[in-house]
């Protein structure tokens, strides 16, 4: 079963059975999947077989950054795994991107998209010049963001304030990938600078990461279908 609605679901649960219980609400050609760090380390990739077993396409956020045979070996693991996205830190460099890329496009039978990740969200102008970086966030975002398609990757993960930007500057078909999306008259939480799920598609991004307006919402499955209807 594919989904053909351009949401995928942060699952951020440090429980499985709270994770599953939403899970069960939810109807599998309506959304993807996202499992990043804290549930991968909890429960592993028996997990993520058991949520594909429920009809869910998953987005193996790992954001590996490693030397480029150690990163191309994860990705290839995750290819096996059978996910639809796994993801890679840009600033690991283009041998690293493209050693990923080659180890995907070498499997006969690869169905799994890879993205990479330009500078996190997190990061201020201070901390890239803490690491030596003197460019601007934006300029540095640009920057990943041409290396990770010059080195064959499918997109890249992009703040809501980033789309516009990388789409004047990156061919259609390369993917861009955004959280920080809140519905209307939903709560921002710790999101600063959000878009509505129609703002973000019209903007150019192609697929949305939506976490808590839909994990907290009391009736997910509504919440789901609403969103759906909004776009
Ligand atoms: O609950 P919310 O919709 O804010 O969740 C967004 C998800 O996207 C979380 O899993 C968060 O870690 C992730 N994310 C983000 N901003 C980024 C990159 C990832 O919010 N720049």
């Amino acid at each position: 079963m594919s989904a053909i609605q351009p949401i995928i679901i942060a699952l951020d649960y440090a429980c499985k059975l709270d994770a599953l219980n939403f899970v069960e609400q939810l109807d599998p050609t309506l959304c993807r999947l996202k499992i990043g760090k804290e549930m991968f380390t909890h429960f592993g990739p028996q997990f993520v077989t058991e949520l594909q077993s429920k009809g869910f396409e998953i987005f193996l956020d790992l954001k590996f950054h490693d030397i480029p045979n150690t990163v191309a070996k994860a990705v290839a693991a995750a290819s096996d795994l059978g996910v639809w996205m796994v993801n890679v830190h840009a600033c690991g460099g283009i041998d690293m991107m493209k050693a990923a890329s080659n180890a995907l496009k070498n499997k006969p039978q690869n169905k799994t998209l890879l993205i990479a990740v330009t500078v996190l969200t997190s990061m201020s102008q201070q901390d890239l010049q803490a690491v030596g970086i003197q460019r601007t966030v934006e300029e540095q975002v640009l920057a990943l963001a041409k290396l990770t398609y010059e080195a064959g990757l499918d997109g890249v993960v992009c703040s809501a304030k980033e789309v516009t930007l990388l789409r004047e500057h990156l061919p259609k078909d390369f993917l861009l990938v955004t959280p920080g999306i809140r519905p209307v008259g939903s709560a921002l939480d710790d999101q600063k600078r959000v878009l509505t799920p129609s703002e973000a598609l019209k903007m150019g991004s192609n697929y949305l990461v939506i976490g808590r307006p839909i994990t907290q919402s009391p009736k997910p499955s509504e919440t789901l279908q609403q969103i759906c209807l909004s776009l």
